[in-house]
């Protein structure tokens, strides 16, 4: 099992667990004239360069969003088109992820996807486990309140078999049925493309996670951009609530 720490509140050291939602794809394809889905392909290389940047930076915990259950209004060529280039990447990269000691998981409800994907999920969550330099966690079909759905049910589940007594439950009842039980909270959630919004990403788990939108698009988000984002973060005042000394 993982050992959880809490909270840090002297980002001096760094942010421990950063979180990306990875916007801007389509807009950079667009803007070469080229299909979206060229965006999502100059896209998924780049979470090669920021996971390798982690160990130098003390990132100790990544995650990307990569396809939001809401992304499935987009047209079938996208989805199929963005379906097929997870498989394929994941598929890709195993043996370099495994060498580099990445922990690959995923979040997300599994079950509406395609059963060759999922495989190669299964496969690289497995051949990873157990290696501990960087933690990636990819948001795959994950919509933050799809996942406090998913696990409000199991909770209930629990409470009507009779193994969890309704009065006990509490927030950190809670968490531990959420996709990401093996997870601390995000320190840090940064969002490219200029759009401030979260849309439905760790809803729960960035109730006090510092936010940098920038405005670079993710296909041109460098790893010296990263780096330069978390020395940012680090000159900021983590409060909880509490007054500063
Ligand atoms: C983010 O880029 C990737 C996914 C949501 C899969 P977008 O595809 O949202 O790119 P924009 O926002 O249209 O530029
Ligand atoms: C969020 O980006 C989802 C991912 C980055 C995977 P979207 O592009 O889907 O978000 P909206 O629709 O602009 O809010
Ligand atoms: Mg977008």
């Amino acid at each position: 099992m993982t050992t959880i720490r809490q909270h840090d509140t002297s980002p001096k050291v760094g942010p421990r667990h950063v979180a990306v939602i990875m916007d801007g794809n389509g807009r950079w394809a667009k803007s070469r004239g080229k299909p979206r889905l060229f965006g999502h392909h100059a896209g998924v290389k780049r979470v090669k360069e920021i996971v390798r940047a982690c160990p130098d930076l003390e990132v100790k915990y990544l995650t990307v969003f990569a396809f939001s259950t809401e992304n499935w209004k987009r047209t079938q060529a996208e989805v199929t088109g963005l379906m097929k280039l997870f498989r394929r990447y994941i598929a890709s990269e195993a043996r370099d992820l495994l060498a580099e000691g990445v922990r690959v998981r995923f979040i997300g409800d599994r079950v509406q996807l395609d059963a060759k994907l999922r495989r190669v999920m299964d496969e690289i969550e497995l051949l990873t486990s157990g290696n501990d330099r960087v933690h990636l966690t990819v948001a795959l079909n994950y919509g933050g309140r799809d996942e406090l759905g998913r696990a409000t049910k199991r909770l209930a589940r629990e409470v009507a078999a009779g193994r969890l007594d309704a009065e006990t439950v509490d927030e950190t009842t809670l968490a531990r049925f959420l996709d990401t039980c093996f997870l601390p909270d995000p320190d840090l959630v940064i969002r490219t493309s200029g759009e401030a919004r979260i849309s439905n990403f760790l809803l729960w788990q960035s109730a006090y996670s510092e936010y940098e939108f920038v405005n670079t698009l993710w296909p041109d988000f460098t790893a010296a951009e990263f780096a330069r984002v978390l020395a940012q973060y680090g000159t900021r005042e983590r409060r909880f609530g509490a007054v500063p000394a």
